[in-house]
């Protein structure tokens, strides 16, 4: 009853020209009636360029950040009602690069989350792991409390617009991906966390993605599993041929 989802992360890659043409070539391949909602996360510089491109496909073209104010004196930032001006429908929010490149908090995600929400942008929150947190035993406490900060405040409404993705950061484009048990096991604890906070209606409702290496191979596997109802891909969701076949992964 929850609809899959195939979401592409393109991090700081592709030129204007090479985006306008993994649109094209997506297009054609897209079956307009799949079971299957995809979309590509992107640079708000070619994002609403992609938007036009993508007008008679369903692929959705969605931003990899936001600030957390609408508007006002905060150079170089993205705004989020202008990212829903341009036709972005979702945003990723709290990627493990943001957290550990830009230093991210929780609190800064969960007032992005707020800001997202409040002009209709749909967030795809991330929550991540590291290695050295798996091998002391302290990645579960580790997910639940990013979640439990990221969400604060958020009514049961809000909370059905939100997806989250599980990515241990060991398994960021190292090729290596969590096994299908192990990225279960994080996602069944998300929805296990959002049950608690919330209720079991909404932690069913709710879409629980993983991300980490996956690709064209391991997708079905992943996709098999109960509490897995999407991926977050990164570099296997950059060609037009790889992303295609991750969405017709069935
Ligand atoms: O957000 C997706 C990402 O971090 C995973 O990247 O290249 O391992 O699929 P990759």
């Amino acid at each position: 009853m929850r609809t899959p989802f195939v979401v592409g992360n393109w991090k700081m890659n592709k030129t204007a020209a090479e985006a306008i043409q993994f649109v094209q070539e997506v297009a054609k391949g897209l079956p307009s009636q799949s079971i299957v909602e995809s979309a590509v996360a992107v640079s708000p510089l070619y994002l609403q360029s992609m938007v036009t491109a993508a007008k008679d496909c369903p692929l959705e073209i969605m931003g990899e950040n936001i600030f957390y104010e609408q508007s006002g004196a905060y150079t170089g930032e993205v705004s989020p009602q202008v990212l829903k001006e341009v036709g972005a429908n979702y945003v990723l929010l709290g990627h493990s690069e943001r957290r550990m490149y830009f230093h991210e908090s929780d609190e800064i995600i969960n007032r992005k989350v707020m800001a997202a929400l409040e002009v209709g942008l749909k967030p795809i929150i991330c929550c991540d792991e590291t290695m050295g947190r798996q091998a002391t035993g302290d990645q579960i406490h580790w997910v639940v409390s990013q979640i439990l900060t990221d969400l604060r405040g958020l009514t049961d409404e809000q909370m059905k617009q939100i997806a989250i993705a599980y990515e241990p950061s060991w398994a960021i484009g190292t090729g290596t991906s969590a096994t299908a048990e192990q990225a279960e096991e994080g996602c069944y604890l998300i929805r296990q966390t959002v049950a608690d906070i919330y209720n079991d209606e909404i932690a069913n409702e709710i879409r629980v993605l993983y991300g980490g290496s996956v690709n064209p191979d391991n997708i079905a596997d992943l996709m098999a599993k109960r509490d897995i109802d999407g991926v977050l891909v990164g570099n296997a969701s950059l060609q037009s041929d790889s992303f295609l076949k991750l969405v017709n992964y069935q």
